[in-house]
C-alpha cells in the first residue's frame, strides 16, 4: 500500500493506493509505465510495433523475428469476422446505440459462435485470444463502415495491425505518419497496470468463467466516461469550446464553477504527469500541423494551459488521443473501441496471469446500515 494509509469504510472508497494483485505484466512506479520491465519510451524510441508489444505482454519476453513473423501470421489468420458476426453488426448499426455497447456485445457473440468457447485448455484459450485480438479492429472497422452506409473491407494480411485497421476504416492505405501515429497510441494504451477494466476482468478470471466472458466484463467496465469513455467526451468538450460564443477560459471556467469534471484531465496514480501523454501530444501536432485539423490541437494547447493552472490538474491518455483519432479519420463516437482493441491485449495478459495461479477474488464489505431490525408483517407496515 503506498501514500496514506486508509482503513475503513467510506476513506476506502476508490480503493485508492490498494495493491489487490502480484503481476509481472506491467508497472507505473514513479510517475514512469513500464511494460514486462521495459519503460515505454523503449518502444517510441525505437519505433516497436504493436504486435511485438502484444506478443511482449502475453508472453513475458520480446519476440524474436521468427516468432514475430509466426505470431503475426497466426493474428492474420484469424482476422476475418464471420458472416454471422456481420449480420449482427449489420442490424446493431441501423439502430442508434452506443458503438461500445455494440462492441461488448459483439465480442461476447465471438464467444457464442465459437464451438471451442467454453474449452479451458491451454491450447483452446490460446486460440480464443488470437481470435478476440484478431477479430477487434476487423470488427470495428465494420461496424464503423457499416454505420455511414458503406460495406465492410476484409483484413488483408501484408499489412501491419495498424495499417491494416486504417485499411479497412477508411478504404484507402494509410500514410506512414498516420500508420506511425496508430501504431504508438496502440502501444501507449495496451496495459495499464490494475485500471479499473483490467481489474474487471481479472474478477472474472478469478471466478474460472471463459475468456470472451473476462472481455465484455472489461469492455463494460472501459466504457464509462471516467475510464476509457473519457477521450469521446474530450471531442465533444473541443467541440463545444469551437462552437461557442466565448473563449477557452471563459468555457472552462463556467464548467468548473459548476463542479463538473473536464474530461482528460486528472488521474487516480499519476500526480505530476501521466508518460503517455507526450507521446500524444506530439503525435496531435505531427499529424494535424498544416491542415484544418490544427484548430483541435491548438485548442487542446490551450486548455491544457489553462486547467493546469486552474486546478493544477494534469492531461492524462485521453487529452491528446482524442485529437490524434479525430486526426486519423476516426468518428469520436468510435475513440473508446480503439482503446478497447489496445487494451485487450493487456486484459488478455492478465486473464491468463491470474488463471495461472489463480484464487478467488472475493474481498469483503464494511456493513455500515441500519441493524437489530424487527420484520413488520405487510399489513401493518
Ligand atoms: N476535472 C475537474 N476536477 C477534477 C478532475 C477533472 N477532470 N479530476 C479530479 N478533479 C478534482 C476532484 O473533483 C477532486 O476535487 P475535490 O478535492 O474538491 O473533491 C480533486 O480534483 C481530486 O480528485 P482525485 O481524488 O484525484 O480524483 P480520483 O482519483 O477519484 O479520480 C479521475 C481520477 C481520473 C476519475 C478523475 O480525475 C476524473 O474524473 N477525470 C476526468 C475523467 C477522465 O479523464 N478519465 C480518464 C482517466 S485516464
Amino acid at each position: 500500500m503506498f501514500g496514506k494509509k486508509r482503513k475503513t469504510g467510506e476513506s476506502l472508497a476508490g480503493l485508492e493506493n490498494m495493491i489487490a494483485c502480484n503481476t509481472k505484466i506491467s508497472s507505473i512506479i514513479d510517475d514512469r509505465l513500464t511494460y514486462c520491465g521495459y519503460d515505454i519510451g523503449e518502444f517510441m524510441d525505437n519505433n516497436a510495433s504493436f504486435d511485438e508489444v502484444i506478443y511482449l505482454l502475453w508472453n513475458g519476453h520480446l519476440p524474436t523475428q521468427i516468432e514475430l513473423n509466426y505470431f503475426r501470421k497466426e493474428l492474420a489468420a484469424n482476422s476475418k469476422i464471420s458472416d454471422a458476426v456481420e449480420q449482427c453488426l449489420l442490424i446493431q448499426s441501423r439502430k442508434h446505440l452506443h458503438p461500445m455497447s455494440v462492441l461488448r456485445s459483439t465480442v461476447s457473440l465471438l464467444g457464442v459462435y465459437n464451438l471451442n468457447a467454453e474449452m479451458l485448455t491451454s491450447e483452446a484459450i490460446y486460440e480464443q485470444c488470437i481470435q478476440i485480438q484478431a477479430n477487434m479492429p476487423t470488427l470495428i472497422a465494420a461496424f464503423s463502415r457499416l454505420r455511414k452506409g458503406l460495406d465492410p473491407i476484409d483484413p488483408r494480411d501484408d499489412l501491419d495491425f495498424a495499417a491494416n485497421f486504417l485499411y479497412m476504416l477508411n478504404g484507402e492505405e494509410p500514410s506512414a505518419t498516420q500508420v506511425k501515429a496508430l501504431n504508438r497510441a496502440l502501444i501507449l494504451h495496451a496495459d495499464h497496470e490494475l485500471n479499473a477494466s483490467t481489474f474487471a476482468a481479472r474478477v472474472c478470471a478469478s471466478t474460472m468463467s471463459d475468456i470472451y466472458s473476462c472481455v465484455t466484463t472489461a469492455i463494460g467496465t472501459l466504457k464509462g466516461p471516467l475510464h476509457g469513455g473519457a477521450n469521446e467526451q474530450v471531442f465533444e468538450m473541443l467541440k463545444e469550446i469551437r462552437d461557442s460564443d466565448g473563449d477557452v477560459a471563459t468555457y472552462l471556467q463556467s464548467k468548473l464553477d459548476a463542479n463538473e469534471l473536464i474530461m482528460g484531465f486528472g488521474h487516480r496514480v499519476y500526480k505530476t504527469v501521466d508518460p503517455r501523454q507526450k507521446y500524444l501530444k506530439e503525435m496531435a501536432d505531427e499529424l494535424t500541423r498544416g491542415t484544418e485539423d490544427e484548430i483541435w490541437y491548438q485548442l487542446s494547447l490551450e486548455v491544457e494551459d489553462y486547467i493546469r493552472n486552474a486546478k493544477g490538474l494534469i492531461p492524462n491518455v485521453d487529452f491528446y488521443s482524442a485529437t490524434v483519432y479525430h486526426a486519423l479519420g476516426i468518428d469520436s463516437a468510435l475513440f473508446t473501441l480503439i482503446f478497447a482493441m489496445s487494451r485487450v491485449s493487456g486484459w488478455i495478459a492478465h486473464v491468463k496471469e491470474q488463471k495461472t495461479k489463480n484464487r478467488l477474488i472475493r474481498p469483503r464489505s464494511e456493513y455500515v446500515g441500519l441493524s437489530g431490525l424487527e420484520y413488520e408483517p405487510i399489513n401493518v407496515r
